[in-house]
């Protein structure tokens, strides 16, 4: 169902629904656009790599997070069948009640990839956040990046209504996490932000917000949903500066996990339904018992556990190739914008490079020239972002081609050329409402 922007005239008052009437006011700029413009809420008729037909369209597609192109690696999708010749479509116990042997073996595989003590799976993030934050926090306080992702947020938000205090600190910022931690005197302190951050592409200065943390007796909790799969620990022979293995922030950074907790997903490298929190075996057994969706929700399909595991096999034999040529097609597109002149926060080479306007007034026909040129990204429209963020955003991905970047990078300096995109060394800054 789309939103439809809340009528201007006079409404009659049996019309009017005020539960629903705040949220459409709340959010109309998002629901015009997703309203009108052809790449918000689209329905992608059909795929070819990674060229998507939108009616009669096709575009190339830079909107999806499947980073190493496991979504379409012939070996991941052959491997599928015999899993769910083996187990059917769907486990559908919840976790407490029994798990498929494919958990046990995913958790072991994972805590070796990642170098942790043990690690536990759940269907998403999501429901990690929502049920994992509130019990490590417990009613003390939790010290939350300002630019935290919204699911850590809500999170957040939950461990609240459970008692927890929450005090925010500022991005990037590890002096102001340690002033605040300092001048806290609630024992239980969690600390929690993101790995790689969804919208700059950036990763955190781990090892500083660790030593913060430990400094002051708290525990760090890490989202690293889009780092996980994609950098990795750092090697004489690695095969890019993502590093080997894409085994995650922690050991991108040689950082360890003692007091150190990481969150991460397989929805996006490894292109499953599935998550992980990494975690002393204390912590998982805790979870087991008393985190809601290992008690109560639906598991992930046997197709996805089975990706998760053939995506395993992919990423030893095959993953630091595929980072190898990530690296390149990202680095690519970084090089023609630095070639234009125009602006990215992405200072690290990682596959997510976000464009802000100039104008953000101006991303309803921005977003339609891209799709006209063929080019699918993901819009940041206001309200996701803030005004002076209003942009566009592309993630590259192993499986996209070098004529598809020919594609996006002709559309970008087009942009550039109009005049509605930020210079380099000019970042949008925030403005009077
Ligand atoms: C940083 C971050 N955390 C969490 C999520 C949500 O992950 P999931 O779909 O597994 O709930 C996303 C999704 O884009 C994300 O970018």
């Amino acid at each position: 169902m789309r939103l439809a922007s809340v009528p201007s005239g006079p409404v009659a008052a049996s019309a009017r629904k005020p539960w629903l009437d705040h949220w459409l006011d709340t959010v109309s700029d998002l629901a015009d656009l997703t309203e009108s413009h052809p790449m918000m809420d689209a329905v992608i008729d059909e795929i070819d790599g990674r060229m998507i037909r939108v009616g009669d369209r096709w575009l190339a597609d830079f909107a999806s997070c499947n980073y190493l192109g496991f979504d379409l690696d012939r070996e991941i999708i052959e491997a599928v069948p015999a899993y769910l010749d083996a187990w059917g479509t769907h486990p559908s116990w919840s976790r407490l009640l029994g798990s498929p042997v494919l958990y046990e073996q995913i958790e072991e595989r994972l805590t070796a990839l990642v170098g942790a003590d043990d690690a536990l799976v759940l269907p998403t993030i999501t429901h990690i956040h929502m049920s994992v934050i509130p019990l490590l926090a417990a009613s003390g306080t939790i010290f939350l990046d300002q630019r935290a992702h919204k699911t850590i947020y809500d999170g957040c938000q939950v461990a609240r209504s459970r008692g927890a205090a929450v005090r925010r600190f500022r991005f990037e910022d590890p002096d102001h996490l340690d002033e605040l931690l300092t001048a806290e005197r609630d024992p239980t302190r969690l600390v929690c932000m993101d790995g790689v951050n969804s919208m700059t592409g950036n990763a955190p200065d781990l090892r500083a917000f660790a030593a913060v943390a430990r400094k002051h007796g708290a525990l760090l909790y890490v989202d690293d949903a889009h780092g996980f799969g994609v950098i990795g620990e750092r090697r004489p022979d690695e095969t890019s500066p993502y590093g080997a293995r894409g085994n995650s922030v922690v050991r991108h950074t040689g950082e360890t996990y003692d007091n150190l907790v990481l969150v991460g997903g397989f929805s996006k490298s490894y292109s499953s339904l599935l998550a992980f929190i990494a975690c002393p075996p204390e912590v998982k057994q805790l979870l087991k018992v008393a985190a809601p969706p290992y008690l109560y929700s639906g598991p992930s399909p046997v197709a996805s556990l089975a990706t998760v595991l053939a995506g395993m096999d992919v990423n030893e034999t095959r993953g630091d190739a595929m980072r190898a040529e990530l690296w390149r097609l990202t680095d690519r597109v970084l090089q023609a914008l630095d070639r234009l002149g125009v602006h990215t926060p992405n200072r690290s080479g990682f596959p997510i490079v976000e464009i802000p306007l100039r104008d953000h007034r101006r991303i309803d026909t921005v977003g339609r020239m891209l799709f006209e040129r063929g080019v699918y990204v993901t819009l940041a429209a206001y309200p996701l972002v803030p005004k002076h963020e209003v942009g566009f955003r592309l993630q590259v991905t192993a499986a996209n081609t070098d004529a598809e970047i020919d594609v996006a990078i002709a559309a970008i300096a087009e942009l550039a050329e109009r005049s509605e995109l930020c210079e380099a060394g000019m970042p949008p800054v925030e403005q009077a409402a």
